[in-house]
């Protein structure tokens, strides 16, 4: 880190010693680019945070404009300490920056906030009450409470992206998720004891949602708040985040091997199609069906491999080369269907079953032996 501490305060391990008063505040605020919003963010958490709160505000910068020396120069006319940690790698993205805030924050409360004023810090010392009224580990400003709305949203396409993904999002996580209906939100207070930063690995803007499923605060509770717009400049978010967030969704969702196991069998099931529209043009070429079928088959292979690349095995691609993956893979694919036939084989001849059902055995056999095959040989843990 390149750490500006302005004002009397030491280094952040220093700081930390020194802050953790009881019912102290550290304010975490991911930055990108946000030169424009800085000053009235500071304003707008002085005027909110009463001088009972302790409060300090600690921005994680990825920023490639002039944003960390605005911060400096703006922290001189703060009440309370400010401290900026620019980070040359910005690993994780957007959660990433938080999660480094986190490991920093000294105090017994956090609250994480966008730097772009859509989240008002006035809400801060509500979220800190809440929580305490309700012993809680995590308090979630909620848009979707009665009370909250996402005025701050523009435009249709993205409410109903929103919608969407909050929908998705908890129904596949519907027992982490129990009391939050909003998943998406970036606004929310978190009591440093629920934090196990060695377990969360941040990927993206949903960082609620990787606390939520990882940390498991033992209670939750929300708040609602109303989404405002922007003070200044335009959103960070892109296509590209889009695609980040379904990687993130199937990287929590596939924490557990059997679950890993299912989404393995559901991109083999994906395959199907390149596989038959291979052996469609290939046919329709005049390739006999033998040799179209055992190329079609690569195809699939080869649909299969990226997806599982690209999805499921994501963090754990770095111990062999891409074509010795690809090998390995290929090679467990293709073995995959040989084995099939003299394994139904041995069903019917051996243990006297009937060919359905010899076939079907068989088929989960190759199935789970490729799948431990595919952990074991291609992406070490
Ligand atoms: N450090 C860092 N690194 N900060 C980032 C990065 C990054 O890669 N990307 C964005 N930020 C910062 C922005 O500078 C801003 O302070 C905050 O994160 C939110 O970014 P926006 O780009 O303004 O997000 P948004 O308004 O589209 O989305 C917000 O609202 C959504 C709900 O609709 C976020 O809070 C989302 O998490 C939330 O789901
Ligand atoms: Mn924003």
């Amino acid at each position: 880190f390149e750490s500006i501490v302005p004002g009397e305060l030491g280094d952040p391990a220093v700081r930390a010693a020194e802050v953790p008063e009881p019912g102290a505040v550290t304010v975490v605020v991911p930055t990108f680019n946000e030169s424009a919003n800085i000053r009235q963010l500071l304003w707008q958490i002085t005027e909110s945070v009463p001088a009972r709160l302790p409060c300090e505000v600690v921005f994680v910068d990825d920023s490639t404009d002039d944003t960390p020396e605005v911060i400096a120069e703006a922290a001189r006319d703060c009440p309370f300490p400010v401290t900026v940690l620019h980070r040359e790698v910005p690993e994780g993205g957007l959660g990433g920056a938080v999660v480094e805030g986190l490991k920093t924050a000294g105090s017994q409360w956090i609250v994480v906030m966008d730097g772009d004023c859509q989240h008002p810090p006035s809400l801060v010392p509500e979220l800190i009450a809440a929580g305490e009224r309700a012993n809680a580990g995590l308090v979630v400003a909620s848009r979707y409470v009665e009370g909250g709305s996402r005025a701050g949203l523009a435009g249709g396409y993205r409410i109903a992206v929103s919608r969407g993904a909050t929908w998705l999002t908890k129904a596949l996580f519907p027992r982490r998720l129990r009391g939050i209906s909003d998943p998406m939100s970036g606004f929310f207070a978190i009591r440093r004891s629920a934090v196990t930063a060695e377990v969360l690995r941040p990927l993206g803007y949903k960082i609620l949602l990787e606390l939520a499923v990882r940390s498991r605060p033992r209670q939750v509770t929300e708040v609602p708040f109303v989404f405002q717009d922007r003070f200044a400049g335009e959103s960070k978010s892109s296509a590209r985040e889009g695609l980040r967030f379904l990687r993130h969704l199937v990287g929590l969702r596939t924490a557990s091997p059997v679950a890993r196991m299912l989404v393995f069998g559901l991109i083999g099931a994906t395959g199907f199609v390149p596989n038959l529209l291979g052996l469609y043009g290939l046919t329709a070429a005049g390739v006999h069906y033998v040799p179209a079928e055992v190329l079609a088959n690569q195809l699939g292979v080869a649909w299969n491999f990226l997806l599982v690349e690209h999805l499921l095995f994501r963090d754990r691609r770095g111990h062999r080369k891409g074509w010795d993956r690809l090998g390995r893979f290929a090679l467990l694919a293709n073995a995959d269907l040989v084995l099939r036939i003299p394994l139904i084989a041995l069903f019917v001849h051996r243990f006297g079953m009937g060919a359905l059902s010899a076939t079907a055995l068989a088929l989960v056999t190759t199935f789970v032996l490729r799948f431990a095959g595919t952990e074991a040989l291609v992406y070490l843990p």
